[in-house]
């Protein structure tokens, strides 16, 4: 059996597709055991079901099954899915490509990374990565650039699986939509990592970073619930373009949730006008006094030299000759994106206060 037809399947294709494979399956002697199960349990936009032989990983991201096949079923060699319902993949994965280039910022190599999972990675979009490791094996030829052209497509087909975020670029059969910044919160984002683990029968792993990540998470908020201030701090989580001279005030779901769970309150509560540009003196005036009303300041302006960006430059930016009324100056509560960049440095070296945390795992 290799591919099949099946563009007229009914909505129960996922029971159709068990009871297929589990045909298929009666006959392979070479039953693998799945140590260890992931159950999704915060995620919204994917979910896995466990068989003998295979896995099957629903993904809302582009609304499809993935067939998991154990490289030890006979299925393996026979079956090969690619329809608008049902795309199948070999596991463990014998190498893979990530796209590392798009405009929602590509692949999170983090997630690879925290499984041990770089050595069979071959190839990548763009070498514009924070991970040390991962240049590193670039520069040693381990894993290759593939630039956008012609051969970009020919070159990807050829891994086991190719996992992108960008949804919106043509796809060949192994590619796999990979989204963890789809999730509304860190917590959800992170387990993500679930997703990985079943590609790779690295459940065991996945579970532990996620339980980790969350025990974590969970015990941090708890600590800032516990805080019977009468007052939570105040809390921008603000950025700045450049070109359009616009500062705008986060609307991100999962930023506001950090922020509250973190203990602070956010600023987006009381204010409903998001973006000031800077070079009009209303609007202007308008972010003056705003600031002066909160307690901290969280800037993730992109910068072209994030090591160069100080205070001073967060003050240039927000063009005010006079900073006196701004709280969170005296108390240094100004904090940068707190992430790797390309160079390995963290950006903000300051500890956030108040509980503040980040758990982004790119
Ligand atoms: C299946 O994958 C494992 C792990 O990569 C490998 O050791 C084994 O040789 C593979 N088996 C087959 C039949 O390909
Ligand atoms: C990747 O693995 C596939 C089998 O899944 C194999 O056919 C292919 O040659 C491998 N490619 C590289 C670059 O290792
Ligand atoms: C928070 O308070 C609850 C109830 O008072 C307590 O059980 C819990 O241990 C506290 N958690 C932390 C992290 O301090
Ligand atoms: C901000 O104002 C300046 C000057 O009026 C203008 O050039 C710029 O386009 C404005 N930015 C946006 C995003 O509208
Ligand atoms: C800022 O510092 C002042 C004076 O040290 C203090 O009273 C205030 O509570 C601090 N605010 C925050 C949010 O830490
Ligand atoms: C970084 O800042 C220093 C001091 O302001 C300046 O001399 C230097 O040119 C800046 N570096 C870059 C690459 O802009
Ligand atoms: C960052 O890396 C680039 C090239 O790898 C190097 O030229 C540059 O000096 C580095 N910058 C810093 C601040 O280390």
């Amino acid at each position: 059996m290799s591919s099949l037809p099946y563009s007229s399947w009914p909505l129960i294709l996922l029971l159709a597709l068990w009871c297929m494979v589990a045909r298929e399956s009666n006959g392979a002697s070479n039953n693998v055991k799945v140590g260890s199960i992931s159950k999704v349990e915060d995620a919204e936009n994917f979910h896995i079901y466990y068989g003998q032989t295979f896995k099957v990983i629903k993904n809302a991201i582009d609304g499809k099954s993935y067939l998991l096949i154990q490289n030890t079923s006979r299925m393996a060699v026979r079956t090969k899915y690619c329809t608008s319902r049902i795309k199948s993949y070999v596991i463990p994965l014998l190498n893979y490509s990530l796209d590392t280039q798009s405009s929602q910022g590509g692949v999170p190599v983090s997630f690879f990374e925290l499984l041990g999972l770089l050595g069979s990675l071959k190839g990548i979009t763009s070498d514009a990565v924070a991970s040390p490791c991962l240049l590193k094996l670039c520069e040693a030829g381990e894993v290759v650039k593939i630039d956008k052209g012609e051969q970009q497509g020919q070159v990807l087909s050829q891994f086991a699986a190719h996992f992108i975020s960008d949804t919106d670029q043509p796809q060949t059969c192994n590619f796999a939509n990979f989204f963890p910044l789809s999730e509304g919160t860190p917590l959800q984002r992170a387990e993500w990592i679930k997703f990985l683990g079943a590609f790779t029968n690295l459940e065991t792993k996945a579970n532990q970073v996620y339980d980790a990540v969350k025990a974590s998470y969970t015990c941090l908020s708890q600590m800032a619930a516990n805080k019977t201030k009468s007052f939570k701090p105040i809390v921008a989580w603000m950025g700045y373009d450049q070109n359009g001279y616009m500062w705008s005030f986060t609307k991100d779901s999962h930023k506001l949730k950090f922020v509250e769970d973190a203990g602070g309150e956010n600023i987006d509560k009381s204010i409903n006008k998001v973006s000031y540009n800077v070079s009009d003196p209303d609007d202007l005036e308008a972010l003056h006094a705003i600031l002066c009303t909160v307690d901290a300041v969280i800037d993730e302006t992109l910068s072209s030299d994030p090591q160069n960006y100080t205070q001073t430059t967060f003050l240039g930016n927000i063009n005010v000759d006079d900073n006196s009324c701004f709280a969170f100056l005296a108390n240094q509560s100004i904090w940068r994106y707190d992430k790797r960049v390309r160079n390995g440095t963290t950006l903000g070296k300051k500890v956030l206060k108040h509980c503040l945390f980040y758990v982004d795992l790119r």
